[in-house]
């Protein structure tokens, strides 16, 4: 695991996001509003082709999104044509699932399942998986999670809760399956670092390139999409 130095902030924690989706389901009861679309259309737009491309509506992929939000990634995948009783968003701030289930009955995306759930500690299945020794997912998709949780408070020997993410995603997907991860906070050589490991049971699989800019005579992005997938 890449070392993690990040500085623990109010964004890691579950009152700010329980105070941000409180006020988005207030808005979205009195405007329509469904609310903040986290890193803009553009990445909500790459990760569906990412998604299509990889494992297309037609082969009926079971699909989990970690810490869903209002849940627009996963309309979009509906949207594309996607199964929606294959598709599932997962957080653990419960007006972020009452905003995306009030969203979902205004969609005719009822069949979605959002749940409140713990990633680092709770274990997601797809519904009728319970019990099944083949359990998991084909795809585990990230927008902006993973960059929360590393913004946690360290534990008294100074490790970030970030640290049991990537195992965790090994243990929820299929062999095969992928992992498609957004992230500000980490470069692709960070995330790399992190999840393509022998511990993991992932490779790096491909990336999905973002406009970028120059500075001081380095380039860059200014976020990073990057693909795993899960061999052993
Ligand atoms: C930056 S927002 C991104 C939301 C959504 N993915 C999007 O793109 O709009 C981070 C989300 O992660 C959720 N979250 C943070 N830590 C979590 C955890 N340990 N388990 C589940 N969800 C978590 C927050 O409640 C919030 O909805």
């Amino acid at each position: 695991m890449a070392s993690i130095d990040l500085q623990p902030s109010k964004l890691g924690t579950k009152d700010h996001w329980n105070n941000v989706y409180q006020r988005e389901v207030a808005n979205f009861k009195e405007t329509g509003d469904e609310g903040e679309v986290w890193f803009g259309e553009d990445s909500v737009e790459k990760m569906t082709k990412w998604t299509i491309a990889h494992a297309p509506p037609e082969m009926k992929p079971y699909i989990l999104e970690v810490g869903s939000g209002n849940g627009t990634l996963l309309f979009s995948l509906l949207d594309a044509g996607y199964e929606p009783s294959r598709l599932a968003g997962i957080d653990y701030s419960p007006d972020a699932v009452k905003l995306a289930r009030l969203i979902a009955s205004s969609r005719r995306g009822e069949k979605i399942s959002f749940a409140e759930c713990n990633f680092l500690f709770d274990v997601p299945l797809p519904v009728g998986q319970q019990g099944s020794s083949i359990a998991g997912w084909n795809i585990v998709l990230d927008k902006g999670t993973y960059d929360a949780i590393a913004l946690g408070e360290k534990d008294e020997v100074g490790r970030s809760p970030v640290e049991g993410y990537p195992g965790r995603v090994a243990q929820l997907l299929k062999k095969g399956g992928h992992f498609l991860i957004t992230s500000c906070n980490f470069t692709e050589e960070e995330l790399r670092a992190s999840f393509a490991t022998e511990e993991t049971g992932m490779v790096y699989h491909s990336r999905v390139p973002h406009k970028t800019f120059s500075f001081g005579g380095q380039s860059g992005s200014e976020y990073a999409t990057v693909a795993f997938q899960k061999i052993t």
